[in-house]
């Protein structure tokens, strides 16, 4: 049997222009659209995002599956052993499907599950990531916070699954990004006071969607409650660009050169 491909679509933080030509381009040709959500009553913030590009055809199923935020696997395995029975069908009939995931299907998405796991059900089936523009880009672009600069290092940090040791990677890191942070707002706050930046860090919550919320002074915020849709970016700011800020040139080269 010759399986249609199976597409993994990053349909990008929240504003519907922040859709790639090819992610339209595949989601209005795909047979299935696949739009994940993490209850069966809740919104799929995916179809939030792609519900007025995809085409309204009656040729065209608008699959929701349930995958539910648990750290219990037993509940991912049921969602996942659901969701196989329903792709397959379709799959196995040649149908082709787009599979949409927020962001970047590349980071942290339900999607990376499938990619896996597709070839090994349906031998042959090739499957392709049309790559969508990720929160890790859209947050730096509306706080005007840049994630990297020169020699600058980067740490992405899934918040959600502890965060014991996130006082070192602050010392470590130019940047730090905190993602799903969930639970773990006071942990956070807490490592940020401790390491004297609760000034650099900035909260977000969905990044270029219309509900965006930024707040710049952390102490605004309740630690108990965090959005599954925000990320706080820490940004040290303390190693300046060649060609920025009042260090000489020489001075940030030599540094540079050392190893700084
Ligand atoms: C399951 S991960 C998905 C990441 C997604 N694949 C991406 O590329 O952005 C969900 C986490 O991404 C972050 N996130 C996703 N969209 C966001 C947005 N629009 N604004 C702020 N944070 C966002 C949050 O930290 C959230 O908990």
């Amino acid at each position: 049997m010759k399986y249609k491909t199976l597409y993994g679509v990053g349909v990008g933080p929240g504003a519907p222009d922040l859709l790639t030509l090819r992610a339209i381009r595949t989601l209005r040709r795909a047979d299935v659209v696949v739009l994940p959500r993490s209850s069966p009553y809740g919104q799929s913030v995916a179809w939030e995002i792609v519900k007025s590009i995809v085409r309204k055809a009656p040729q065209q199923e608008h699959l929701f599956l349930t995958f539910p935020m648990s750290r219990e696997p037993a509940r991912h395995i049921d969602a996942w052993n659901l969701a196989f029975g329903k792709l397959g069908e379709r799959i196995e009939r040649g149908l082709s499907i787009a599979f949409a995931t927020e962001g970047d299907p590349s980071l942290y998405s339900t999607f990376i599950y499938l990619q896996r796991e597709a070839p090994l059900r349906w031998p042959g089936i090739k499957v392709e990531v049309v790559p969508g523009v990720s929160s890790i880009a859209a947050v730096p672009a509306v706080t005007g916070v840049p994630l990297a600069d020169g020699l600058e290092r980067i740490a992405i940090i899934p918040a959600g699954y502890g965060v014991d040791d996130l006082i070192d990677i602050f010392q470590r890191f130019d940047t730090t990004i905190l993602m799903k942070i969930g639970s773990e707002m006071s942990n956070i706050f807490a490592a940020l006071k401790e390491t004297g930046l609760t000034d650099k860090a900035v909260y977000v919550s969905k990044a270029t969607a219309s509900q965006q919320r930024i707040v710049r002074d952390l102490r605004e915020l309740t630690p108990e409650r965090g959005d599954c849709f925000a990320m706080i970016i820490v940004s040290r700011k303390e190693r300046t660009g060649v060609l920025a800020g009042d260090t000489p040139p020489e001075k940030v080269l030599d540094e540079l050169s050392n190893g700084h």
